[in-house]
């Protein structure tokens, strides 16, 4: 037996929530999502949302200091339609009930305390305390929960979209086959509208600040399905995370910086003025880049942050989740330098959409890191991230608020075939690892056409072994995973091998220069190798 819905949304972070709470407006949502409600990238955000909310700024700062660190591959019209509704929709945020924190001495409805990050101009982060994401998750959960006309089904995973096309129809996307972790079935859910949230793909990488659901699924089963994609060459590493072997990359947030942190050598040298004369709180590629060169100068594993020179109780206050953290793991924030390196932690490009998250594909739309809006260009400016969540979730639902109602067709129920079950899981941990690392030293902040043939080749063989084992046997959520980290992986490879110059977060040995030719975004397609296309 089908579900059927007005509009399925598959993932629920900052956007899958934003847009289920308008969307039910007009009709009724069926919410999946891999494992608890609350689990998405989203959860973890720390530093917060920028917007334009102090006096002293401006629309014009906020929508150049995007295009800057997006070195100038941003598409404008995107940017300037996200910094100008940006303060709306912190405004929304909080009438779902999301607290931030407040200036001090500020009354009641007043001005929020603005925290900087890098690459940004002035004081625009909206935040409470370093656990901004949690805060948010919380509020939308609540509000969506409380909703009568959003379904939500949790442990329920999307396998691939359904296309009419694939049954003798025209290209149209009609819902998704979608597994129920607990039983092992997969349920038909038809929908009109069909909206992937699915969030980033840190896993991809072996290092990643990024929790485990996020395996670029929405991003595989739109390229599976056939709709475009553009500009994942550009992974953004984030410069700060801790390096412990136990601690999972857990990240230590921008705003440190924004608040006077040092990075050191672990010698002890300051060493990011001789690289960028913004220091500090020159945009994340250039951080990024300058602590790789430093580690492999100095053959060590990790630099430090150090932000010992503030009075004494101020870390404490002001992060107090990453204070109890590192503690936590044996490290005094306040008082002594903390070890860190680089973790991939943004997929700045994903599924191409239009100013209101359409999709190639008819009925398919894309909303937040799984999208490709525009937005981020080669690099994405620090805490735009949930800003685009917001924004785009708003404006899809708009959109499909305006829009007639497509018919919900009949499709055949998921077949399993001969699969059986897998005495040989193995396959999976192996393929898991070693796709991993592979992207992480073949594919990662610094990149050369050796390295990434070397890893295009791999990736092959790989998902040669993987399609195998997806055929064969019953399907279960970390194959389904392996399958779409290795689609994401050859996306990755594929749209970097095509860009032939370096520019924001993809630098190659091989043209280390930036070329005003290739200005341009990097599309790929089922069937249809990466290549720049102009605007
Ligand atoms: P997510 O929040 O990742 O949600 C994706 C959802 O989709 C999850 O619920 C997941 O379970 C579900 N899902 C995935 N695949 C499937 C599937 N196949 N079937 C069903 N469900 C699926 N950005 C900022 O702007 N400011 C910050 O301060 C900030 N700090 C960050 C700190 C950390 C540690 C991390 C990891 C990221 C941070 N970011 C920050 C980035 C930002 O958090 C994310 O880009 C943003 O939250 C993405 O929101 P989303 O709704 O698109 O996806
Ligand atoms: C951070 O707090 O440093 C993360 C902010 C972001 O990823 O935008």
């Amino acid at each position: 037996m089908s579900i059927v819905c007005d509009f399925l949304v598959i993932g629920s972070g900052i956007a899958g929530l934003s847009f289920s709470l308008e969307a039910a407006e007009k009709g009724e949502v069926c919410l999946v999502t891999k494992r608890a409600i609350e689990e998405s990238n989203t959860r973890y955000a720390q530093g917060g949302i920028a917007a334009v909310l102090a006096e002293g700024d401006s629309f014009e700062a906020h929508i150049k200091d995007t295009l800057i660190a997006g070195a100038m591959l941003s598409h404008e019209r995107v940017v300037s339609l996200c910094v100008t509704e940006g303060p709306a929709r912190v405004r929304w945020l909080q009438e779902q009930g999301a607290q931030f924190d407040k200036a001090h001495g500020a009354g009641e409805g007043s001005d929020l305390d603005l925290h900087l990050e890098g690459g940004h101009s002035a004081r625009r982060i909206a935040h409470t305390a370093d656990m901004t994401g949690r805060e948010v998750e919380r509020a939308l959960v609540a509000a969506v929960r409380a909703h009568k006309n959003i379904r939500v089904l949790e442990e329920h995973m999307a396998i691939d979209l359904i296309t009419l096309a694939k049954y003798g129809g025209p290209e149209v996307c009609a819902g998704a086959y979608v597994l129920d972790v607990a039983t092992a079935k997969t349920e038909t859910v038809l929908a009109r509208e069909t909206v992937l949230a699915t969030g980033g793909a840190g896993k991809v990488y072996l290092y990643t600040t990024n929790p485990d659901i996020a395996t670029g699924d929405g991003i595989a089963m739109a390229y599976r399905a056939g709709a475009e994609c553009a500009n994942m060459e550009f992974y953004q590493f984030h410069p700060t995370a801790l390096f412990h072997p136990q601690a999972k990359n857990f990240l230590l947030t921008e705003a440190l910086r924004g608040e006077g942190a040092v990075l050191r050598t672990t010698r002890g040298h300051a060493f990011m003025k001789a690289h960028d004369p913004r220091a500090e709180l020159a945009p994340r590629d250039i951080v990024a880049r300058a602590i790789d060169y430093e580690m492999k100068r100095t053959g060590a594993e990790h630099v430090l942050l150090d932000i010992t020179g503030k009075p004494p109780g101020f870390v404490e206050e002001r992060f107090p989740g990453i204070y109890a953290e590192c503690k936590r793991w044996g490290f005094d924030l306040a008082n002594e330098p903390i070890p860190v390196v680089p973790a991939a932690h943004f997929c700045c490009g994903g599924v191409s959409t239009d100013l209101e998250g359409r999709t190639t594909i008819p009925g398919l739309w894309a909303i937040g890191e799984c999208a490709h809006t525009g937005l981020h260009g080669a690099n994405r400016l620090a805490s735009n991230s949930l800003l685009e969540g917001l924004v785009f979730g708003h404006r899809a639902a708009i959109a499909m608020k305006r829009a007639e109602s497509r018919q919900i067709p009949d499709v055949p129920d998921w077949d399993a075939g001969e699969a059986g079950t897998s005495d040989e899981a193995v396959v999976i941990t192996q393929n898991w690892d070693e796709l991993r690392r592979l992207m992480w030293n073949y594919v990662g902040i610094v990149r050369g056409n050796k390295r990434l043939r070397r890893a295009a080749r791999r990736i092959a063989l790989l998902q040669e072994e993987i399609a195998e084992y997806y055929w064969n046997y019953f399907i279960t959520r970390d194959l389904l995973e392996l399958r779409n980290i290795a689609t994401v992986a050859e996306l990755i490879v594929g749209c970097a091998s095509a860009r032939r110059e370096s520019r924001g977060l993809h630098y190659t040995l091989d043209y280390p220069e930036l070329d005003q030719k290739q200005a341009r975004d990097t599309v790929v397609k089922r069937g249809v190798p990466a290549y720049l296309r102009g605007r």
